[in-house]
């Protein structure tokens, strides 16, 4: 019988990985995942990685890994669904007898209540007694009460039980504030309120419902800056963005993507309602064309820093591959919308968006950083590398135009400019096809006998399902070319099989979801399959690659065993194959 995915995914968010593993594995943080010595195999260096993003674990060693499921499997020597029984038993969960249960839909509903609750529970302690420091620090911010009162700010007070007795004695239970993230739960047991002495930021969805908070620290007191909720049931931070429920409705054709919390709201202060934030992440692909749904053009205006211009370069190029037009604001003297704002007004910052440059016209211009362009050397190699800039221009009026201004400006000739941009494009696009390929399908330890036989095919087949595992948008892209009978392993057919099924349930990718078909091996080289490291960039184009070489490699094959095929057979694939290749592929 199997076991529902609604289950499943409940009992994931009940038994989050980071705690369930660190119960029997010392681990440290390093940057967003944690490491520690692996408990399957002997080492004395850390290769054993959880990822609190998607769930799951992954030893670089000696290739175990998988979800929580598949841990507990392992280490407790459980089957699959003993190992379910024993997480729920945890957690105070009942295994379904038939299978399927609502309570996936039940624990939602109960989070949404419980962040509306906690956040008019902030709200009022912003505006007690207990409160005024916080709400000081705001007004000296210069936030209006309308505004603090728009957002819905509020202030966690400095207690660690504060929230959670607030919420007990309206009845919530323990197990579900848990879930939503507001508290967590201490080595010894007892549980804590997880934002403490902090500025609250409710993070509300498009339907009104408050499905995260934002904490901002206040100043003297020790800890990040920042503390924003995991991922729960109702929140994926790489699916929403600050303050777009209010942006939605602004009108116009343009939204502003600023940095922070602060940013968004001292711009709607001044009359910028179309402005929205990532939530304590970078921009990602799925906000891009989160974005796209509601505007034809993105003015993006990040810090001005080192950081801030990388993340600008990052965000250009995510929201031009979401069909998004971008425009770069920089801002004069390397401050944030805030400042700037509070120290010039909201018509200086008009001025300022009315003169936003176009992406080309930004990536000219930071292009002159740390040359001299009136030296011959100078100049020689700013023109090398606009060049390089025009390369990646695809629209070919707009590379004509800007090569015209450059041949204008340094007096050589366009004919030359344009040559020079072309002999780039044509190399950058080699070199991160090339990259993405590689990337995508370098072998992982531990591969079996039929992946090695088949080595090229397996790779890219593993490509396939890695950017479909991140990628849910590309399934029809996919399904319209690839079979599961053209995967030449039956693994990663199998596999397949289980992505598609989940994705086309309309569910993101989650490796619990595949259930319990896979055994603790081969969940370990899903997962490592699902964590490899893979620029999201030109995504389309590599998965493009992936499926040609699979088709390629299952063309060989089959001429290999065309010789004990019926006659008609071999033909009737081989024409089913051509078809697929003039398709586009
Ligand atoms: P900034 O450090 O630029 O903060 O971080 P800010 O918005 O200007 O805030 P103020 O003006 O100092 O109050 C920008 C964004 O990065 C995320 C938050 O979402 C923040 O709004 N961030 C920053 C974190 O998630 N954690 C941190 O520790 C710092
Ligand atoms: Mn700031």
């Amino acid at each position: 019988m199997p076991i529902g995915q609604d289950f499943l995914m409940e009992l994931k968010y009940r038994n989050d990985i980071e705690s369930v593993v660190g119960s029997y594995v010392n681990l440290k943080r390093r940057g967003s995942n944690l490491v520690g010595l692996c408990p399957f195999h002997n080492e004395k260096t850390p290769s054993f990685t959880v990822y609190p993003e998607n769930g799951s674990f992954y030893c670089f060693g000696c290739g175990a890994g998988g979800d929580v499921i598949t841990f507990i499997r392992q280490i407790e020597n459980l089957d699959y669904l003993e190992a379910v029984k024993y997480l729920a038993d945890r957690t105070g969960l009942q295994v379904p007898e038939d299978g399927y249960d609502a309570s996936m839909q039940r624990m939602k509903a109960a989070v949404l209540e419980i962040n509306r609750t906690a956040a008019r529970y902030f709200h009022a302690c912003l505006l007690s007694p207990a409160g005024k420091p916080a709400l000081d620090y705001l007004l000296g911010r210069q936030l209006t009460m309308e505004t603090i009162r728009h957002f819905g700010l509020g202030y966690a007070p400095d207690s660690w039980d504060g929230l959670l007795k607030h919420l007990v004695s309206k009845g919530y239970r323990e197990q579900d504030i848990l879930v939503a993230d507001l508290i967590g739960r201490s080595k010894r047991g007892g549980y804590y309120d997880r934002f403490r002495g902090r500025v609250m930021f409710p993070i509300i969805d498009l339907r009104g419902g408050v499905i995260a908070f934002g904490g901002r620290i206040l100043p003297g007191a020790e800890g990040a800056k920042y503390m924003n909720s995991s991922d729960t049931p109702v929140f994926k931070k790489s699916r929403n963005m600050f303050a777009l429920n209010f942006a939605k409705n602004a009108g116009g054709e343009r939204m502003i993507l600023a940095e922070g919390y602060m940013d968004v709201i001292s711009l709607h202060q001044a009359g910028f309602t179309n402005a929205v934030a990532a939530l304590g992440t970078a921009f990602t692909a799925e906000q891009a064309r989160l974005l796209s749904r509601y505007t034809k053009e993105v003015v993006v205006t990040l810090d001005a820093d080192a950081a801030g211009q990388k993340a600008t370069d990052r965000a250009m190029g995510i929201l031009a591959e979401a069909g998004v037009g971008v425009r770069v604001l920089r801002i004069p003297d390397g401050k944030d919308p805030d400042e700037f704002i509070k120290k010039n007004g909201p018509s200086r910052f008009t001025a300022l968006l009315d003169g936003a440059v176009g992406d080309i016209e930004y990536k000219l211009f930071t292009a002159s950083k740390d040359l001299d362009t009136n030296t011959n050397e100078g100049r020689l190699a700013y023109l090398k590398r606009a060049a390089d800039v025009l390369a990646g221009v695809e629209d070919s009026i707009a590379r004509d135009l800007y090569a015209g201004r450059l041949a204008d400006k340094f007096g050589v000739s366009k004919t030359a400019i344009l040559t020079e941009a072309k002999q780039a494009a044509r190399q950058e696009n080699r070199r991160r096809q090339k990259k993405q390929f590689r990337e995508l399908t370098a072998p992982r330890p531990g591969l079996p006998p039929e992946e090695r036989t088949h080595m090229r095919a397996a790779g890219a087949e593993e490509g396939v399902l890695a950017i479909l595992m991140r990628n849910p948008d590309y399934l029809d892209f996919v399904k319209e070319r690839l079979s599961p009978e053209d995967f030449v392993t039956p693994f990663h057919r199998r596999v397949y099989e289980g992505v598609v099924k989940v994705l086309e349930e309309g569910r993101a990718f989650e490796l619990s979801l595949l259930g319990g078909g896979f055994t603790p091996e081969e969940m370990g080289r899903i997962a490592g399959m699902q964590n490899k490291v893979v620029s999201q960039e030109k995504a389309a184009e590599a998965l493009t690659d992936c499926i040609r070489v699979i088709l390629e490699e299952k063309e060989k094959l089959d001429a290999g065993k065309a010789g004990e095929m019926p006659d008609g057979e071999w033909e009737a694939q081989l024409q089913r194959l051509r078809e697929k290749k003039q398709r586009g592929i």
